[in-house]
C-alpha cells in the first residue's frame, strides 16, 4: 500500500482521497482552507455528495486518511501525489492553470523521496509535460520525479460510486516506472486500465466529455425540430437507443447541460483547437446549441405571457442536476436574472441548492422583481401564475399533475426536464410545455384562465 497525498479537496480530490483510503492506501488530503480541513477531520464533508460523508467517517475512524494545510509534511515522504485542484475557465474559454502551478511549486520544494505526481485535474493537452518540467526546474532535493496523467470521469451525485466502480482508469505515462507505480495504486480497485501516453490521456478526457456534451446538444437540437414537425423527442430517443452504436444513455433532451465539466471542457477544447489553428466545428455547435437551450423555455413563456411583471413564478430546482448542491452553469442561473429583470415574483424551491443560490441572489427585492426561497413545493406553487421546472429532483417528480391544477392560480407549467407524461397533464387540466414534445391544454387554459392572467398583470 502507498503513502498518497492529494492536493485539493474539491469533488475530484476529496472523493479520490476517500476512495484511495477505502481500498487501503494511507492518504493525506491537503487544502489551503483551514476551516475546511477542520471540518473534514471531524468527519463533515464540505461538499454534498451521496455516500461520501459516511465513507469519510469510516476511514477517518480507521486512521487511513488525514487532512492538513501543511503541504510540506504531506508531500515530503509521499510515494504518489495526486493533483486535484481546480482549473477554472478564463474569460477566453481557456483553463486557468495557476492553482496547478502553485501546487507544482510546493511539491518541488517539499519532496524528499522519489515520487510520482499524478494530475487528475482536467488540463489542456501538453500541460503534464509542462508540469513535469516546472517541478524539475524547482526541485530542491535530488530525487526522481515524474508526472502522469490520470483524468477523472466521476459525475457529481454519484462520485463515490463512479470512483470505486469506474468503467475505466486512464493512465498516461512516459516511463515504465510511472506506469507500474500507477497500475499498482489502482490494483486494489480491480478495474480495467487503459495505459497510453500523457498527451493521449489528456485528450481522452476532453474527447469523452465533449462527446457526451455533443450528444446532449444533438438531442436538444433534434428536440427543437421535433416540436416544429410534431414528433416527440422521447419517443425518438427511445427508437434510437436500441441501436447499440448509439446507446441509450445521454439521450435526454432538456434545458441544456450545466455543471463543472461539460460547459468548461467544451469551451476549453474549442480554445485548444483554435490555438492549434483548427476549428472544431462539432464542439462549437454543441456550445452554441446549449447556450440557446438554457433559455428556450423562458423564451416560450415570454411569448405566451407577454410579461412576467407582477406574476408569481414558481421555480422548482436550482442546481444543475439532482443529487448535488452545485450551481455551476445551472440553467436556473441563466433564467432567474431574466425573470427578475421582467419583474417576476419568484418563489424558488430546491431541496439542497437554495442556500448556495441565495448567495448569488439574496432573498428580497431586486430592481423590478423579487425572490423568495421556500422549503416546500406547495408554498412555491400556491397561487402561482406560472411554474418552471429546472431540475428533476425526486421531490419535484413526486408532485402530481393534480397538485399544479389545485394549487396554482393558473396551472401553467414549463418543464425543462420532461418529468411528466403529456396525457397525465392533459387529463389534470394543466397547460404543459416541455422540451421536444407537443404542448398540452394550451387552448383550454387560454379560454378559461386568460382573464385571470390579465388581471394579475394589470
Ligand atoms: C459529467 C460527466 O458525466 C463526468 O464523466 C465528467 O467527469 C464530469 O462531467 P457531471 O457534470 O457531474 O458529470 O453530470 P452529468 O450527470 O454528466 O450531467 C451533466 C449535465 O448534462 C447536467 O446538466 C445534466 O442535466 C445534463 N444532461 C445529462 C442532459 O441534459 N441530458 C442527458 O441525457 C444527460
Amino acid at each position: 500500500m502507498f503513502k498518497v497525498a492529494i492536493a485539493g479537496t474539491g469533488y475530484v480530490g476529496l472523493v479520490s482521497g476517500v476512495c484511495f483510503a477505502e481500498v487501503g492506501h494511507q492518504v493525506t488530503c491537503v487544502d489551503i482552507d483551514e476551516k475546511k480541513v477542520n471540518l473534514m477531520k471531524s468527519g463533515v464533508s464540505p461538499i454534498y455528495e451521496s455516500g461520501l460523508e459516511e465513507l469519510m467517517q469510516k476511514n477517518n475512524a480507521e486512521g487511513r486518511i488525514d487532512y492538513t494545510t501543511n503541504f510540506q509534511s504531506a508531500y515530503r515522504n509521499a510515494d504518489v501525489i495526486f493533483i486535484g485542484v481546480g482549473t477554472p475557465e478564463q474569460p477566453d474559454g481557456s483553463a486557468n492553470l495557476s492553482y496547478i502551478s502553485t501546487v507544482a511549486r510546493q511539491i518541488a520544494e517539499s519532496v524528499e523521496n522519489d515520487c510520482l505526481v499524478v494530475v487528475k485535474s482536467t488540463v489542456p493537452v501538453g500541460t503534464n509535460d509542462k508540469v513535469e518540467q516546472f517541478i524539475k526546474d524547482f526541485l530542491v532535493n535530488d530525487v526522481r520525479i515524474e508526472v502522469a496523467s490520470n483524468p477523472e470521469f466521476l459525475a457529481q451525485g454519484s462520485a463515490v460510486h463512479d470512483t470505486l466502480y469506474a468503467e475505466r482508469i486512464i493512465i498516461g505515462t512516459e516511463s515504465k516506472w510511472a506506469e507500474d507505480r500507477l497500475r499498482e495504486i489502482y490494483e486494489p480497485f480491480h478495474l480495467p486500465i487503459v495505459s497510453v501516453n500523457r498527451r493521449s490521456a489528456e485528450m481522452i478526457k476532453y474527447a469523452s466529455n465533449d462527446f457526451l456534451a455533443l450528444k446532449i446538444s444533438y438531442m436538444n437540437d433534434i428536440a427543437n425540430l421535433c416540436e416544429l414537425v410534431g414528433a416527440d423527442v422521447q419517443d425518438v430517443a427511445e427508437g434510437m437507443s436500441f441501436d447499440e452504436r448509439i446507446g441509450s444513455k445521454f439521450l435526454n433532451a432538456g434545458i441544456g447541460f450545466g455543471g463543472s465539466c461539460f460547459p468548461k471542457d467544451t469551451k476549453a477544447l474549442d480554445n485548444i483547437s483554435r490555438e492549434n489553428g483548427y476549428e472544431l466545428r462539432t464542439v462549437k455547435a454543441a456550445i452554441d446549441v446549449n447556450k440557446d437551450q438554457k433559455i428556450s423555455l423562458y423564451k416560450k413563456a415570454s411569448k405566451r405571457l407577454i410579461t412576467f411583471n407582477g406574476l408569481k413564478v414558481a421555480v422548482l430546482g436550482l442546481t444543475f442536476k439532482p443529487g448535488t448542491d452545485d450551481l455551476r452553469e445551472a440553467p436556473s442561473l441563466a433564467n432567474v436574472p431574466l425573470l427578475l429583470e421582467q419583474g417576476a415574483d419568484i418563489y424558488a424551491y430546491d431541496p439542497v441548492g437554495a442556500s448556495n443560490f441565495s448567495k448569488v441572489y439574496p432573498e428580497g427585492d431586486f430592481d423590478k422583481g423579487t425572490i423568495t426561497y421556500v422549503d416546500d413545493i406547495e408554498q412555491a406553487l400556491a397561487n402561482a401564475n406560472v411554474c418552471f421546472i429546472f431540475t428533476e429532483w425526486g421531490e419535484v417528480k413526486a408532485v402530481t399533475p393534480d397538485a399544479y391544477k389545485r394549487l396554482m392560480r393558473t396551472p401553467l407549467v414549463y418543464d425543462g426536464r420532461n418529468i411528466y407524461e403529456n396525457y397525465d397533464m392533459r387529463e389534470a387540466g394543466v397547460e404543459y410545455h416541455s422540451i421536444g414534445r407537443a404542448s398540452v391544454n394550451r387552448e383550454a387554459i387560454k379560454e378559461s384562465k386568460n382573464h385571470e392572467l390579465q388581471t394579475v398583470r394589470s
